[in-house]
């Protein structure tokens, strides 16, 4: 199988060039805001990704427009200095946050309300509401804490084009946030479908692992299991993904925006556009890509330890009515899913070598039929 030509090379530079020739609201007002945007296809590290001083917010950061949000989404990385806190900042676009590293607190209150204050960690995940303002503070005088955010900025920003509407709006979202306390505890448990509706996850390892949730993924084989959250009465979809070692999960597709950040584990993934040539990502912890709008991927386990993903986006449903019923339907009834028969064999060759390479072992016999392990 092919990997990355010059041909798609240039397929990829052409989409960063033409994102920056045409310079939308949003993209100005980021230019405004002093940072730079990381773009292509992944970012290989999260935790150690360079960023540059953010003086609207008090601290640092980094844009990220990766190839295939295409203005559907965004995600930024922000640190917090030791000590102290970042600024106030209220917006009607969504916002979901991941701690990268460090523990803190974040405060968040309605115009004339009652702030109310809740404590994070490493992996913890919560989101903001919608317009209520916010602000962040760093638990540590000796280290930074680092987050990532997803957000839907760039839609809303080039919708409305007017920044003192999206920034300085009184418009309160009853249904989303009402003020009252404790609205970021988390849930005691996940609900009957093994997913979580809560507003704050303290540790996504943790919370992932709490949830009966074997069978929630279990159509995309090699006994992966996940769980769902849903937070602030959102639209957004997240998803924590496991699966285990010398495994791999079956390729599929769907909409834009989803954002994969890896907490645990290495490997690779693969992503292509149907007929293109294949693209190849290796991930560890701290990796961020995306798949791109209807490009088959497929996460690959190479590494010696079970691997943990968080999946955060809008979007996978666009590209076909009713998406969600094809994500797991073979492509031969008219579905979204590669089964496993059905794949390019080198891809399993590809994989039992890199397996091999890291002092693992396949461990897709019976279940795979291309294995070199099957009885
Ligand atoms: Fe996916
Ligand atoms: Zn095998």
């Amino acid at each position: 199988m092919a990997q990355k030509t010059d041909n798609q090379r240039t397929a990829i530079e052409a989409y960063n060039e033409n994102a920056m020739a045409y310079r939308s609201p949003y993209e100005r007002w980021k230019e405004a805001e002093g940072l730079p945007t990381i773009r292509g296809l992944s970012v290989p590290s999260l935790i150690d990704v360079e960023l540059t001083q953010w003086a609207s917010r008090g601290g640092s950061g980094v844009f990220v427009n990766l190839m295939g949000t295409d203005g559907f989404n965004d995600t930024y990385i922000c640190e917090i200095p030791p000590g102290k806190s970042l600024n106030p900042i209220k917006h009607i676009y969504e916002e979901t946050v991941f701690i990268i590293k460090g523990r803190g607190a974040t405060s968040v209150w309605l115009d004339g309300g009652e702030k109310q204050t809740f404590e994070w960690g490493e992996r913890s995940y919560f989101a903001m509401p919608p317009n209520a303002n916010y602000q962040h503070h760093n638990g540590s005088g000796t280290e930074p804490a680092r987050y990532v955010a997803m957000t839907a900025a760039p839609r809303v920003i080039d919708t409305f084009k007017s920044l003192e509407f999206v920034f300085n709006n009184p418009f309160v979202f009853e249904d989303r946030f009402d003020g009252k306390a404790g609205y970021f505890t988390q849930a005691d448990a996940p609900n009957a479908n093994g997913g979580w509706t809560t507003n704050f996850i303290a540790d996504v390892d943790t919370s992932s692992k709490i949830a009966d949730v074997k069978g929630g993924n279990e159509g995309r084989g090699a006994g992966s299991i996940g769980t769902g959250f849903n937070m602030v009465n959102s639209t957004v979809r997240s998803h924590a993904s496991s699966w285990p070692v010398g495994t791999y999960k079956k390729a599929h597709r769907h909409g834009p925006g989803i954002h994969i950040v890896l907490l645990r584990g290495e490997g690779y993934s693969l992503m292509w556009k149907e007929g293109e040539d294949v693209q190849k990502v290796p991930w560890k912890p701290g990796t961020m890509f995306v798949p791109p709008e209807m490009w088959f991927h497929q996460h690959f386990n190479t590494g010696a330890e079970p691997c943990l993903f968080l999946a955060i986006g809008w979007g996978s449903e666009k590209p076909k009515a009713g998406g969600g019923a094809y994500v797991y339907k073979s492509v031969k009834e008219g579905g979204d899913q590669i089964e496993y028969e059905d794949e390019d064999p080198q891809i399993h060759k590809d994989f039992e070598a890199a397996v091999a390479a890291s002092g693992a072992e396949c461990g897709m016999g019976g279940i795979h039929p291309f294995c070199s392990f099957n009885p």
